[in-house]
């Protein structure tokens, strides 16, 4: 008599739902540990989208993206650089802005600086850059320097920005100078507060561009739009001050 074929043995248990013999009965097995170091980092990353910070993100990309893709449609001159150096730059202050808001234990504060001034010393480096690529330019075709809204407000960003950078590594990396840690960390709120006027500064240096010939009318970037982009960041940074740190 033939014998039906058998059922198919039914998978061991260990591989049943693909978890192993290990698995705790009740839930999922705890992640492992992580670092001191990782807590922090996961800290500060969570830093840039959580709350309203993905608002600002949302502003600073469409931002960026505009500006990159306006130029990148014209032939490419060493004007080009100008822009997209300058939109880079300002991403990456918020980024350094976002990152900060909030930190609480010294780890979190101490890495959060770091980061914080590799940050923007890029965005130093390429703005700074920028700057001498339109001054260069503007030579080149002798034109009348610092004389539109645009030009007077960016430079007075620009200068804004190096006095800001300058505190900023003194409180932090030269607290001797200043007279030891306890009068640098005083100076701290200071810079938090011109910090976020120096945002302000950067904000309408990029609406006023909309006023110039040249972006107006070859790239057409909209002041509606520039102006929507600040609104929205502002709308994700400015929830996230710590008034209590200001004052
Ligand atoms: C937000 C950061 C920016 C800063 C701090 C800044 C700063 C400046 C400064 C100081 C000048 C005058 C240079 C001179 O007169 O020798 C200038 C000129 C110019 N910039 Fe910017 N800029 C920024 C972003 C941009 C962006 C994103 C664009 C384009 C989308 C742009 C387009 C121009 C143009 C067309 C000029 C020449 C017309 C003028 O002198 O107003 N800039 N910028």
């Amino acid at each position: 008599m033939s014998s039906m074929p058998s059922d198919p043995l039914p998978p061991p248990q260990t591989q049943i739902n693909g978890h192993g013999e290990e698995e705790p009965l009740l839930g999922h097995r705890p992640p492992p540990p992580i670092s001191d170091d990782e807590a922090v980092c996961h800290t500060l990353f969570r830093n840039l989208y959580t709350s309203t910070a993905l608002l600002a993100q949302i502003g600073g990309l469409a931002f960026v993206i505009v500006v990159w893709v306006a130029n990148l449609k014209q032939p490419l001159m060493l004007f080009t650089a100008h822009p997209l150096l300058n939109a880079i730059g300002v991403l990456l202050l918020l980024e350094s802005t976002l990152l900060l808001q909030p930190t609480h234990t010294p780890k979190q504060k101490h890495t959060g600086a770091i980061v914080h001034s590799i940050l923007n010393g890029t965005a130093f480096i390429l703005m700074y850059s920028a700057f001498v690529v339109i001054f260069v330019n503007k030579l080149n075709h002798h034109g009348a320097h610092f004389e539109s809204a645009h030009a007077i407000i960016g430079l007075t960003t620009y200068i804004l920005m190096f006095l800001q950078a300058t505190v900023g590594i003194v409180q932090f990396y030269l607290p001797n100078v200043v007279g030891g840690e306890a009068n640098a960390k005083a100076i701290y709120k200071y810079h938090r507060i011109s910090g976020y006027l120096i945002l302000l500064f950067i904000l309408a240096t990029a609406i006023s561009v909309t006023y110039t010939p040249y972006i107006a009318y070859v790239l057409k970037i909209r002041t509606w739009f520039v102006a929507l982009c600040s609104v929205v960041i502002l709308a994700g940074v400015l929830p996230r001050v710590s008034l209590k740190k200001l004052w």
